[in-house]
């Protein structure tokens, strides 16, 4: 892979976005790490979902990758358990400690027919679209390998990727390069704190589409999921009840947020799975995601 920043840059572009690490700097890239996934995505919708992200700007469906024998089931188990795992969040505007989490980001192109796990690089977002977190250069703990190659990962992942290249050929943007960012979330709510999985409140998160599973929902009350158009126009309710509950959604297009959780009792949790996907040769999508730069930037 030769990612490399186009020499008609500016400087204050280059400047801004050297810390973003592989996706600036082409060394980094070569050198990293990097995963191969043996499932390669056929390029088709198979769950249909395209149609209804474009028409409604969302997709919904309860218990879609759930465990069809949780008790049993050895691969959710250790799938479930790498929210165990996870860190406090210490970018917290609020000071709060109920969001814990570990971020990672993958890269795909069609024509190599695999997805990659690319070098670690922190988390930045525009604070046009994060009021809370904006502008800052956030370091989490990366997503540990294991989860990658469990087959709870890699379905929502792999289906989610097929959805939302269909979305793109459909609206006619066959050149696609794909940034893809992993989070995975777990908000804690007890007495002396309620959870809140959108701190922020309603927005954007800056991407092209993302999907959110739920991973767990044990000893909460709340945590009611919002869908909004881009002026505020509320289209859907929901709240995750079910592993496997999964929200698709046109990020570009709509508007999200969560209700506060609270503890039925003494302690609660909230566990997300959540991937973003912004192609980066959409015209926009760079300077969308970062707050600055194009894709004439990049040479991926
Ligand atoms: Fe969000």
């Amino acid at each position: 892979m030769d990612v490399t920043v186009n020499n008609q840059s500016t400087c204050s572009e280059y400047e801004k976005l050297e810390p973003l690490g592989w996706l600036a700097n082409g060394m980094n890239a070569e050198n990293g790490r990097i995963i191969s996934f043996p499932t390669i995505p056929q390029l088709n919708d198979t769950i249909g979902s395209s149609d209804r992200v474009i028409e409604n700007g969302y997709f919904y469906e309860r218990e879609l990758y759930s465990p069809i024998d949780m008790g049993n089931d050895t691969d959710w188990h250790s799938f479930k358990e790498h929210w165990d795992r996870l860190a406090v969040d210490k970018y917290m505007a609020d000071g709060g400690t109920y969001r814990l989490r570990r971020y990672s980001t993958l890269f795909f192109e069609s024509h190599r027919m695999a997805i990659l796990k690319m070098p670690y690089m922190p988390l930045f977002k525009s604070s046009s679209y994060n009021s809370f977190a904006g502008d800052i250069f956030r370091d989490f703990q990366e997503t540990e390998s294991t989860l990658f190659f469990n087959p709870y990962f890699q379905r929502l992942l792999n289906e989610s990727l097929r959805v939302f290249i269909a979305c793109e050929n459909q609206r006619g943007r066959t050149k696609q390069k794909w940034f893809i960012e992993v989070d995975q979330y777990r908000i804690t709510a007890d007495k002396n704190q309620p959870g809140k999985p959108t701190p922020e409140g309603v927005h954007s998160d800056g991407t092209n589409y993302f999907s959110l599973m739920l991973v767990a929902r044990e000893g909460v009350r709340g945590g009611v999921s919002s869908i909004y158009d881009n002026v505020l126009n509320l289209k859907k309710e929901v709240t995750l009840e079910y592993p496997g509950d999964v929200i698709m959604l046109d990020d570009a297009s709509m508007m999200h947020g969560v209700t506060s959780i609270e503890p039925l009792e003494d302690h609660g949790v909230r566990d997300i799975l959540h991937i973003s996907f912004t192609n980066l040769l959409r015209p926009g999508s760079i300077n969308r995601r970062f707050g600055f730069g194009s894709e004439d930037m990049l040479t991926i």
